[in-house]
């Protein structure tokens, strides 16, 4: 990150990930919290010494590749493009190369990406994403899309994160009890109670609209909770794909579909975000780690 050095902050470092690509470590009271500048995603978070995040077992660190785990961001579609044509899943945020450009004793960075020729190539709008990461006692992380175009776009946004879970079995989400959702898995439960909490049965993929800012995931594996607090964020997807879909999906071992579930924060389908010239929409996301599971 040319420039940046001196700027640096004491608890903000430069460090290279397992691929060697760059990233930024911020530290607090012991702490940690690993950003790739590709996608801009976090890779770990580290409190007491644990793993918070969940990393596939067979991670692959590459130059324009998501690893699978931490929180990859998706931007500006979600899921399959809508065309059904040969465009990434998820949209390109993930996989681009994102800038420094704030960095703070708090500690904060802040990483920015705009567009250029291959994204205007996929997507015909131009537009600046920010991604600001604090780390404190809760992790905290803030999108913001803005709109520096002429014309109004629309979009499709996700913090897509990978919670570790210990085993998936006993894992419950709180929060989502009567909330509208679309179930997209292929061979999801039978029959499911949408009044009680979510658990998993059969193979997750869950699009909930309309849904509160608190959720809670308890993970008594692990023996612990964790609280995510949202603001802007009017969907969630809940998944896991169970060991048919593991075995399609990149950088899993049969087994690592027992050890997560995403809880993603996000406004899709009908939630996508319609943004003015010049105006920008912001999402946040503030993960609060405790001990115990209930
Ligand atoms: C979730 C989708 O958001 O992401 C799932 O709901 C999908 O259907 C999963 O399988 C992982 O996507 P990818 O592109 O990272 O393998």
């Amino acid at each position: 990150m040319p420039g940046m050095d001196e700027r640096l902050p004491a608890n903000v470092r430069r460090d290279q990930d397992p691929g060697g690509r760059d990233l930024l470590r911020l530290e607090h009271e012991g702490d940690v919290v690993e950003v790739a500048r590709c996608g801009a995603q976090v890779l770990r978070w580290l409190r007491a010494g644990k793993d918070v995040l969940w990393t596939a077992s067979q991670p692959k660190y590459a130059t324009g590749q998501p690893v699978r785990g931490g929180v990859p961001l998706v931007f500006p579609w979600f899921g399959d493009h809508p065309d059904g044509g040969k465009l990434p899943a998820h949209g390109f945020a993930r996989t681009q190369t994102w800038q420094l450009v704030h960095a703070n004793d708090t500690p904060e960075v802040v990483l920015e990406c705009v567009d250029d020729d291959a994204t205007r190539a996929m997507w015909p709008h131009t537009f600046r994403l920010r991604l600001s990461v604090v780390l404190g006692a809760k992790l905290r992380l803030g999108l913001t899309i803005e709109n520096t175009g002429a014309a109004p776009f629309t979009c499709e946004q996700a913090l897509h994160t990978y919670f570790a879970v210990g085993d998936v079995h006993s894992a419950t989400v709180h929060g989502l009890e009567g909330v509208p959702c679309t179930e997209q898995a292929s061979a999801p439960e039978a029959k499911w109670d949408p009044k009680q909490p979510l658990h998993f049965r059969a193979e997750t993929d869950r699009i909930f609209q309309g849904v509160p800012d608190r959720l809670e995931l308890r993970a008594p594996a692990l023996s612990r909770t964790i609280v995510l607090q949202t603001t802007g964020a009017q969907s969630a997807i809940v998944w896991n794909p169970w060991p048919a879909k593991t075995a399609r999906l990149s950088q899993m071992a049969p087994g690592d579909w027992q050890r997560f579930c995403c809880i993603e924060s996000a406004n899709v389908r009908a939630q996508a975000v319609t943004i003015a010239p010049g105006e920008s929409h912001a999402l946040s996301l503030r993960l609060d780690c405790r001990d115990g599971d209930d």
